[in-house]
Order: structure tokens, then C-alpha cells, then sequence
């Protein structure tokens, strides 16, 4: 009995121990909710269209992960991450939603290109969604 209270102590004890280096300022866990969840989204439409985008035959295909990716985006939009010690809350999340239009504007571009079964295209909207990505993780996401 001793030896299992002892035990438990422990176990209190490295949770408490544990628990302030997985939880971010903000207290929310860094890989779940709805803006992981959309980036998630996000991540598998890109692994998806990576194979599909460069070749017309599979552009029919590739148009319901793009419009998937929309729709990620449109539920990100409504998910600011929150603004660092010190930025305007409002403007933090304004720049977040900006950011995120750009994506889509992208993501709409691409389902065209798919429509015209234009590769060359379709490759460049996908590099361009790539560096968009880089450029809104640069700034908004906190590792
Ligand atoms: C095609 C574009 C993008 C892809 C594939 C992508 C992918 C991802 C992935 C896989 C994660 C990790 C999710 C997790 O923790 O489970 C993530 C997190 C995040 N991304 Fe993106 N992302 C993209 C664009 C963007 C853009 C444009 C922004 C900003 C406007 C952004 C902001 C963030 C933020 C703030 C997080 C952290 C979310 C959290 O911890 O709750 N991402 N993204």
C-alpha cells in the first residue's frame, strides 16, 4: 500500500514536472484543435497533389483534394493562432487572415489550371503554395 502511494507521488510528480515544457505560452497544445487540424488538411492535400499536379491525365483527379484544401483554408481563417507578447491581437490576426487569402487565391488559381489541363501551370501555382507556407509558418507558427 505504501509502495503504491509512493508510486503515485512519483507519477504526480513528473507529470508536474513534465507538463510546463509541452504546453505552449498560450496554453493551447501546439498539435491539436481546429488550425492543426486544417493544417493537417492542408498537409495531405499538398502530399496528394505533389503526384497529380505535373501530369494533365491525373488533373481530374487532383480537383477534389484542391477544393478540399479550400475549404481547410476557409476553416483556418476562422482559427487566428494568438498574437505574441507584445503584437496587436487584431492586426497579429488580420495579417494571419491576409496571408491565408493569398493560399486561396492560389488554390483557386490551381483548380483553374486543372480545368485547362495546363501543367506548366499547375506546377507553378503548387511551388507558389510551398513558398506561401514557408512565409505564414515563418511568422505565425510557434515551435
Ligand atoms: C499549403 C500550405 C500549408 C501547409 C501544407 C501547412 C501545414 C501545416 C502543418 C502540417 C502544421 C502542423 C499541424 C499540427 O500541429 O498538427 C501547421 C501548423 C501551423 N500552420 Fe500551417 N500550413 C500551410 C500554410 C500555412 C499558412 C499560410 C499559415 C499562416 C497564415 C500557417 C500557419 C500555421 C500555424 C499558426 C500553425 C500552428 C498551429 C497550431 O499549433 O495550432 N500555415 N501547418
Amino acid at each position: 500500500m505504501k509502495l503504491l502511494s509512493l508510486a503515485a507521488v512519483a507519477a504526480l510528480a513528473a507529470t508536474l514536472f513534465l507538463v510546463p515544457f509541452h504546453t505552449p505560452a498560450n496554453g493551447r497544445s501546439a498539435d491539436e484543435g481546429p488550425l492543426a487540424e486544417a493544417m493537417e488538411g492542408l498537409q495531405g492535400g499538398m502530399r496528394t497533389l505533389g503526384r497529380l499536379v505535373g501530369d494533365p491525365a491525373k488533373h481530374a483527379e487532383a480537383m477534389e483534394p484542391v477544393r478540399a484544401m479550400q475549404g481547410h483554408v476557409l476553416t483556418a481563417f476562422a482559427h487566428p493562432p494568438e498574437a505574441p507578447e507584445g503584437e496587436d491581437a487584431a492586426r497579429y490576426a488580420l495579417a494571419f487572415r491576409n496571408q491565408l487569402h493569398s493560399v486561396l487565391g492560389e488554390l483557386l488559381a490551381l483548380e483553374g489550371a486543372l480545368f485547362d489541363g495546363d501543367a506548366d501551370a499547375a506546377k507553378q501555382r503548387f511551388g507558389n503554395l510551398n513558398g506561401l507556407k514557408k512565409a505564414g509558418h515563418d511568422r505565425f507558427k510557434v515551435d
